[in-house]
């Protein structure tokens, strides 16, 4: 069977990443969150006291930072110089700020070079806002989640409060809103559907349903 690049796109929290860890997984293939990248020039901005809406600022720090993306048997790892960040780039604080490190010109073109390095060899799903638009424009599955605002605040306050986190149901929703609204109206790249994206509505789906559809979609390009 002819390895493909699966580009899955939509906003905050619609469960592309557990989905994609799904089809991945099930095809054998690697998957790619290209979110994290972002998130971890964002932790190292936060911790260096720099600007996060500042483009020089932020594009200086990028030049001396090395983002390494890893497959474990717990799933990808990211290094931020050296260093496992993995978990501490979910934070509360940025989650907050990512949207704006990610709106910066010259931040998207160093983190899209190294995407479509990964891409390159397929046998790759691949998560992000940008990807069936510009990071894989010729990836053979294109894929753009949505889910209601309200449905993704739930689900991702249920897994706080599973994980023993503090949750508060209307500060999510009032996060999401802002970083989709942020991350769709940038000027570099917005969220968008690309035209040959097949749109999936997940609001009334379960895990397995959706990721069903795109092992459906898979299927019909091997
Ligand atoms: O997917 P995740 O929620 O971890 O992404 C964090 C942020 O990184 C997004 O809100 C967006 O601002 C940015 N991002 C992006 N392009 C991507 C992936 C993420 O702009 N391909």
């Amino acid at each position: 069977k002819q390895e493909l690049a699966i580009a899955i796109d939509g906003p905050a929290a619609a469960g592309k990443s557990t989905v994609a860890k799904i089809v991945a997984n099930t095809l054998s293939y690697v998957y790619i969150d290209t979110g994290a990248m972002y998130r971890a020039l964002t932790y190292k901005a936060l911790q260096q006291g720099v600007n996060v809406k500042e483009e020089e600022a932020v594009t200086a720090l990028l030049e001396n930072t090395t983002i390494e993306l890893q497959q474990s048997e717990h799933g990808q790892l990211v290094f931020l110089d050296g260093q496992d960040v993995s978990h501490a780039i979910r934070s509360h604080e940025v989650t907050k700020q990512v949207s704006y490190v990610a709106e910066h010109r010259k931040v998207r073109k160093e983190m899209v070079k190294q995407q479509q390095d990964l891409a390159a060899k397929r046998g790759v799903v691949m998560d992000g806002r940008d990807i069936g638009t510009h990071v894989i424009p010729d990836a053979e599955v294109k894929i753009f989640l949505m889910a209601s605002v309200e449905e993704r605040a739930e689900r991702r306050h249920k897994e706080n409060v599973e994980q023993g986190f503090a949750s508060d149901l209307e500060q999510i929703k009032e996060d999401i809103r802002k970083r989709d609204k942020i991350d769709s109206e940038r000027e570099v790249s917005p969220l968008l559907k690309a035209d040959d994206a097949i749109e999936i509505d997940t609001t009334a789906l379960s895990i397995e349903q959706v990721a069903d559809k795109i092992l459906q979609a898979v299927e019909q390009k091997e």
